[in-house]
């Protein structure tokens, strides 16, 4: 057993997306900052409208899959597919990508509190070109489990505790991908298993926690993305404040990545392609 050590640390940067949404973006800041499979982490929140009220009008994308998972506030999302989703506090968006989609996220209040996260997770490239789907999960069918002062909502993966098997909403997959948001009280200590095959990363967005490894404790920076070290477990302790930190975790999918804005591919050619199809009407089918 070996605690994952902080290896990386990729503060988040403040600038803007769709429609002048104000986002936090740490993986995805620039082409080179990323965490195979995970290509861009967007944190957003605001209690000022204009920071995101003309929200992401009707956009493409091709090759991948975006996770939006909102903590505060209420999006809607409507695809070329006919999809119409509405995420609240709690809920979990899970879409793919494939081929093409043609979809926005709208916010649907005028005032008050919108906060969320979107994460971009890779599709190989046996997989970029399967059909698009979308699934909308509620806040109520992510499972949760505690541990000595903690708690673990488990948006994706599976994780084998001493009390038994836990599978989170969303499993399976390629990249075997684990999301989770854990809240730990102050004090209170975490011990999770993380497999050594995969990629891990925290991200703490609220109060403090530290990272013990040995004998040795880090604090997690705040708003930045904390790459991790080989390892299998992780274990993390609350400081002062109640913490509320992600878990991102995946196996590396190893191949080479082309982007261009919301495609991602494995070649020039196939980017080329994907413009052409677009252009013709033809992402999506
Ligand atoms: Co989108």
């Amino acid at each position: 057993m070996t605690h994952r050590a902080l290896k990386q640390i990729i503060p988040a940067l403040e600038t803007s997306d769709g429609a002048g949404v104000k986002i936090k973006r740490s993986l995805g800041q620039r082409q080179s900052i990323r965490m195979d499979p995970f290509l861009m982490l967007d944190e957003f929140g605001s209690d000022q409208p204009q920071d995101y009220i003309a929200g992401f009008p009707a956009h493409p994308h091709r090759g991948f899959e975006t996770v939006t998972y909102m903590i505060e506030g209420h999006m809607l999302h409507e695809d070329h597919l006919g999809n119409r989703g509405n995420l609240r506090n709690g809920g979990v968006q899970w879409m793919t990508a494939g081929r093409g989609i043609v979809h926005s996220e709208m916010p649907q209040q005028e005032s008050g509190l919108m906060r969320g996260f979107q994460l971009w997770l890779n599709l190989p490239a046996a997989e970029k070109m399967k059909p698009a789907g979308y699934r909308d999960i509620q806040p109520e069918d992510i499972p949760a489990f505690s541990q000595g002062g903690a708690t673990v909502k488990l948006i994706a993966g599976e994780m084998t505790l001493s009390g038994g098997q836990v599978s989170g909403a969303v499993t399976g997959g390629s990249t075997d991908a684990i999301y989770a948001d854990i809240h730990l009280e102050p004090g209170s200590q975490l011990s999770l298993p993380v497999p050594a095959s995969h990629n891990a990363m925290l991200y703490l967005y609220e109060g403090d926690a530290e990272l013990i490894t040995g004998g040795e404790r880090t604090r997690l920076p705040a708003s930045a993305a904390s790459v991790l070290d080989d390892g299998d477990e992780l274990m993390l302790e609350g400081g002062t404040q109640p913490a509320r930190v992600l878990l991102i975790a995946g196996k590396p999918i190893g191949e080479p990545i082309v982007q261009y804005g919301p495609f991602v591919m494995n070649t020039r050619e196939e980017i080329e392609q994907t413009l052409k199809d677009y252009q013709s009407g033809h992402l999506t089918a």
